[in-house]
C-alpha cells in the first residue's frame, strides 16, 4: 500500500491536479491541516479524516503510516511538497523508511508558480529562498542578496510574522540596497491581494499586518 504526499494547490482547490484527485479517491484515509482538509470537504466523502495538529503531528503520522500497511493514505500537502516543505516531507519519508512502507509524492501547483505567472517571469530568471525554515537564518538571508547580485529577481517567503515582508527589506536596506518589492498575500484566494513598493523604505515604512500567507518579489534592477 502506499502513502501519497499530494500537492493540491495554493488555495483555489481547482488548482488539485487530476493526478492528485485520483489518488485521494484511490485513499481511505486523508490527512492534512484543518485548512487543507476544509478546502476539499466536497470530496472527501466517506473518507476517514485526520487532521493534524501541532503537538502530536509526529505521533498521528506514526500511527496513520501504520495504517498504510493496509490501506492507502492521502496526505494533503498545500502547494507543492517541493517548494518550502522539506521537513515535513523528511518526516514522512522517514516514517516510511522505518515501516517499510512505498511514499508516492504528488506534485502540484505551488504559491511559487501562480506568483512567476502573475509576474509573467520564467523560473530561469529567478532565485527561491524560504525563511519558512527552524533555526538561524542568516544564510538564507545571505542567499537572497547573492540572487540580487546576479541580477535575478528574488523570490521569497518571508518568516511567518505580520512583518514578515518589512524584516526581509529591513536586512537589505541595511546591506545597501533599495530596490523595487512586490508582496502577494493569499494567492488564488478570494481576497488575494497585491502591495507594490518603489523602494525598502516604502516597504519597511508600511504598517500593514500581513497575513501567513504572504510571498515577495524582490527585483534586482
Ligand atoms: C511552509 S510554506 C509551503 C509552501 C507551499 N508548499 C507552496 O508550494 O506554496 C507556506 C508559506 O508559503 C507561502 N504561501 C503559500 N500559499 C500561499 C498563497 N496562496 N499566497 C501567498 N503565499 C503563499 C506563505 O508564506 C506560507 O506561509
Amino acid at each position: 500500500m502506499v502513502v501519497y504526499i499530494i500537492g493540491v494547490g495554493p488555495g483555489d482547490p481547482e488548482y488539485l491536479t487530476l493526478k492528485g484527485y485520483k489518488a485521494i479517491k484511490d485513499s481511505k484515509i486523508v490527512v492534512g491541516w484543518k485548512g487543507v482538509i476544509d478546502r476539499f470537504s466536497p470530496i472527501l466523502e466517506g473518507k476517514e479524516i485526520v487532521i493534524l495538529d501541532y503537538k502530536n503531528e509526529l505521533e498521528q503520522l506514526n500511527q496513520v503510516v501504520e495504517k498504510a500497511k493496509g490501506e492507502n493514505i492521502a496526505i494533503l500537502n498545500h502547494g507543492d511538497p517541493s517548494v518550502s516543505d522539506s521537513q515535513f516531507v523528511e518526516k514522512i519519508r522517514n516514517i516510511c523508511a522505518d515501516k517499510n512502507v512505498k511514499v508516492t509524492i504528488i506534485s502540484g501547483v505551488s504559491s511559487l508558480n501562480v506568483l512567476l505567472a502573475k509576474l509573467g517571469l520564467d523560473m530561469n530568471f529567478i532565485g527561491f529562498v524560504t525563511l519558512h525554515v527552524r533555526g538561524d537564518i542568516s544564510d538564507y538571508l545571505r542567499n537572497i542578496l547573492q540572487i540580487l547580485e546576479m541580477g535575478r529577481v528574488a523570490i521569497v517567503i518571508p518568516e511567518p510574522y505580520n512583518d514578515g515582508p518589512q524584516r526581509v527589506a529591513k536586512y537589505l536596506y541595511q546591506n545597501g540596497l533599495n530596490c523595487r518589492v512586490a508582496v502577494f498575500e493569499k494567492l488564488t484566494y478570494e481576497n488575494e491581494s497585491l502591495r507594490y513598493y518603489d523602494n525598502l523604505i516604502s516597504l519597511i515604512n508600511d504598517s500593514h499586518n500581513f497575513s501567513d500567507l504572504t510571498i515577495m518579489a524582490i527585483f534586482s534592477k
